[in-house]
């Protein structure tokens, strides 16, 4: 038996703020009290000036996923590290069923990935890209059995992964029944493939077109179509990525109605704007993501959503791809898009600085509070994907997933000390105040300061429950 406490630290959860100890034993948060008396044999961790925060849950990331000729830059290996070092103690990533694997036997190789690779806790969404009777049997066995009992359906990318209403609405209408969700990525993908086309024509191929030809009134649509699809099937749905103002009011309308709506945000979507696309420099490759950049207004809209509760949580949708071709050996990135900007892959980091760019822009700037803070990185994610009370929360009985974070420490953002294996991050030179001092996974110190103590291999799939439900 292994006991650690935590003490003279500051205990925040989405919900509480007050100092007491926090006594560990082995794996789980066993006492919470003030001044607990503890024997020798209990290892002293001091948080003095600290936060005490549960460790961040981010639902939406992209290790080791292959979308076309391109693979993202982050192995379950590096990326969990990353993630591990911003604050980030579970992530819930991708297994794919592509043509021709079924969705069990997808969410078993994601599981070898993981079990090889996670440095921290993890579980899977499965993406959805074909509907049929075997498809929905193995959907519901996998909510019931495998612990994976939410889907990810594209309504964009047509030839690739996009599915068809139809295709949707038979999903939601079974997971619905069975407690699980379905997460859309919503943008009209046919009207999209039709302006890359348009504009590829007329000769547009630098990375800006990508965004002019995502507009965020076809992000607005698909989400108001997702929605009715959810309504007639009676089931949660959940939006990926939102970015668009157009978008939100719909999701604003749908829960004002008591639709179980649910969406989450991007700090990409809360740090920059479309203005970044003001050149034909191929370097804009770096702001190329699904859904683009958006206006200010978008912006606004989305900060005050997240204060609102509109909007309920913030995951990064860490999808890396480097802008150095051959960066570590690595092939088929950023710059495949050189000369044709819907060949650029679609996707930016951001697992290591959630948390940071958060704390700093959100709850120094008074956008949101300290709960809030937490509940939007942590507790919201894993109450809706069905890892609360394990994950999400400091209390006797959790999984002892600590984070200890100085709130006045400054620091610079910078590629080179991320410890993931992107060549670039969008926060570069970003001076934040805020920075994770130690993380602790299931009892274990996996980071001190600069220092990894972890173990690669060292995070476990977790098995959750109903998504969707809270
Ligand atoms: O650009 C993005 N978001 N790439 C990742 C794949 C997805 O759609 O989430
Ligand atoms: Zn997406
Ligand atoms: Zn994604």
């Amino acid at each position: 038996m292994t006991r650690k406490i935590i003490q003279n630290g500051r205990i925040v959860t989405s919900v509480d703020d007050y100092f007491a100890d926090i006594l560990i034993v082995d794996d789980q948060i066993a006492a919470i009290g003030r001044n607990l008396v503890v024997g020798t044999d209990t290892q002293v961790i001091d948080a003095k000036g600290l936060l005490v925060l549960p460790g961040g849950v981010d639902c939406h990331t992209h290790m080791d996923n292959t979308f076309g000729d391109s693979t993202t830059c982050d192995s379950f290996e590096s990326g969990t590290r990353s993630a591990a070092f911003g604050g980030t103690t579970t992530i819930v990533d991708f297994a794919f069923q592509r043509q021709g694997v079924g969705v069990l036997e997808a969410i078993e190789r994601a599981r070898i990935k993981g079990a090889a690779g996670a440095c921290i806790d993890y579980g899977f969404h499965v993406i959805v890209t074909g509907v049929n009777a075997q498809v929905l049997a193995d959907m519901q066995h996998a909510i019931r059995h495998e612990g994976v009992s939410s889907f990810k359906m594209f309504m964009a990318y047509p030839g690739s992964v996009m599915v068809d209403d139809a295709a949707i609405f038979q999903a939601m209408r079974m997971v619905g029944q069975h407690g699980g969700m379905i997460a859309l990525h919503a943008e009209n993908g046919t009207i999209i493939d039709l302006l890359i086309k348009e504009a590829l024509a007329q000769g547009h191929t630098a990375p800006k077109y990508h965004a002019l030809t995502r507009p965020a009134i076809m992000e607005g649509e698909a989400t108001h179509r997702g929605i009715k699809l959810a309504e007639l099937a009676e089931a949660p749905v959940y939006f990926v990525h939102l970015s668009a103002k157009e978008a939100l009011k719909h999701v604003v309308e749908a829960r004002d109605m008591g639709v179980p709506v649910f969406a989450e945000t991007c700090p990409h979507y809360l740090f920059f704007d479309e203005s970044v696309y003001d050149s034909d420099d191929f370097d804009l490759a770096r702001y190329v993501m699904s859904p683009p950049l958006r206006s200010k207004e978008s912006q606004k809209a989305l900060w005050t959503a997240l204060r609102t509760d509109d909007l309920q949580l913030v995951s990064t949708d860490h999808c890396p791809f480097c802008m150095k071709e051959g960066h570590l050996g690595l092939v088929n990135q950023k710059p495949l898009g050189r000369n044709d900007f819907s060949k650029i892959p679609n996707g930016v980091p951001g697992v290591e600085t959630r948390m940071a760019t958060l704390y700093d822009g959100g709850v120094r700037s008074e956008k949101i509070s300290l709960n809030r803070f937490v509940e939007l990185t942590s507790t919201a994610p894993a109450k809706l994907f069905g890892l609360f009370p394990q994950k999400g929360t400091i209390a006797v009985g959790s999984d002892a997933d600590i984070v200890l974070f100085d709130p006045g420490e400054q620091h610079v953002i910078s590629a080179k000390n991320q410890h993931g294996n992107c060549d670039f991050t969008l926060f570069e030179g970003r001076n934040v105040t805020g920075k994770v001092k130690k993380v602790l996974l299931r009892g274990e110190l996996i980071v001190d300061a600069d220092q990894w103590l972890g173990k690669v291999g060292g995070g476990r799939f977790v098995s959750r429950g109903e998504s969707g439900g809270w």
